[in-house]
């Protein structure tokens, strides 16, 4: 699994120095913290446009020498509608990774860098955002779980395909604009609750794009030094501008989200019988209450037949 579990003891550090941050890196304003963390997305400003540790050069040399598992490329022209898990080998187009790394905006190249965190010299700048992300967030949503971070270079006119992705998200420009489209989660048009008890439970595609959902997009322009927070499981699809793109994602879970997965895995399980179950979110204390369950399954289990146990 991409993306690294965060213990208790690990969490306490991050709350402290995102606490204690003297040179903050992230600025929420907390009226919109308050009001739509996690249910809405919402806009906010950072310092990382100025941060060598994001200039291209540097990036590049961090693509080649990190592990090449850890990198995906692809051409980024593609369209908007592409089916989002087949992009990387289906626009390929016979593009090296050297090739989009020495000639990247010749070949309008996009690449992906899959956990820079796990590079010495990016752990750092990384835990310090992830930190600062667990302070705001802290007194909505207590005890991250797990962090995954993605930085995506990209030259003019690449698109990111709709889609939607299992935890929630901090996206940070940091050079050249996009434009993030977002949507609502809750809406029942955009994603049935069957949908989204399957899409936890990593079955089957994902919902795709409709054209009746085009009206109901949230749109946010980015330019350096903006971003824009996605709520759990929020549908998106990005756009790079005229400009060659650089863009942070830290995605995390928490117990909150953990809670709200086990309890989609419970529902769709209750689906596979002919049952049809109370939707997520509906009671949050019949939630946890599946949650729990989903928990002492996945220990019967390990403890019965020896087995790894399920991931959350
Ligand atoms: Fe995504």
């Amino acid at each position: 699994m991409l993306g690294r579990f965060i213990s208790p003891g690990h969490y306490a550090e991050l709350l402290g120095s995102g606490r204690q941050s003297g040179s903050r890196m992230l600025e929420c304003d907390p009226g919109l913290l308050a009001g739509r963390y996690n249910r809405q997305p919402f806009p906010f400003t950072h310092r990382l446009a100025g941060n060598t540790d994001f200039a291209l050069p540097r990036l590049f040399e961090l693509c080649r020498r990190m592990d090449p598992r850890q990198i995906q490329y692809r051409i980024g022209e593609i369209p908007g509608d592409a089916h989002f898990d087949s992009t990387f080998e289906r626009y390929r187009e016979g593009l090296s990774l050297a090739d989009a790394l020495d000639r990247f905006e010749e070949r309008r190249a996009y690449v992906v860098i899959y956990n820079p965190e796990l590079d010495p010299e990016y752990q750092t700048v990384i835990e310090g955002v992830l930190a600062e992300i667990a302070a705001y967030t802290e007194p909505f949503d207590p005890v991250m779980t797990w962090y995954s971070t993605y930085i995506f270079l990209s030259t003019r006119d690449a698109v990111t395909p709709y889609h939607m992705d299992r935890e929630m998200n901090f996206l940070f420009q940091v050079r050249g604009t996009k434009r993030v489209q977002l949507w609502d989660p809750a809406d029942q048009d955009v994603m049935t609750d069957q949908q989204k008890d399957l899409l936890l439970s990593h079955v089957g595609e994902r919902p795709t794009f409709k054209e009746s959902f085009e009206a109901k997009a949230q749109t946010f322009d980015l330019q350096a030094g903006m971003g824009v927070h996605h709520p759990f499981i929020a549908p998106h699809r990005v756009y790079t501008g005229s400009e060659v793109s650089v863009t942070l994602a830290v995605t995390y879970r928490t117990h909150g989200s953990d809670i709200w997965t086990d309890a989609h895995k419970f529902n769709a399980k209750l689906r596979g019988i002919g049952w049809r179950p109370r939707p997520v979110g509906s009671n949050p204390t019949l939630d946890r209450w599946k949650s729990a369950t989903m928990g002492l399954t996945r220990r019967a289990r390990s403890v019965l037949w020896s087995a790894p146990p399920e991931p959350t």
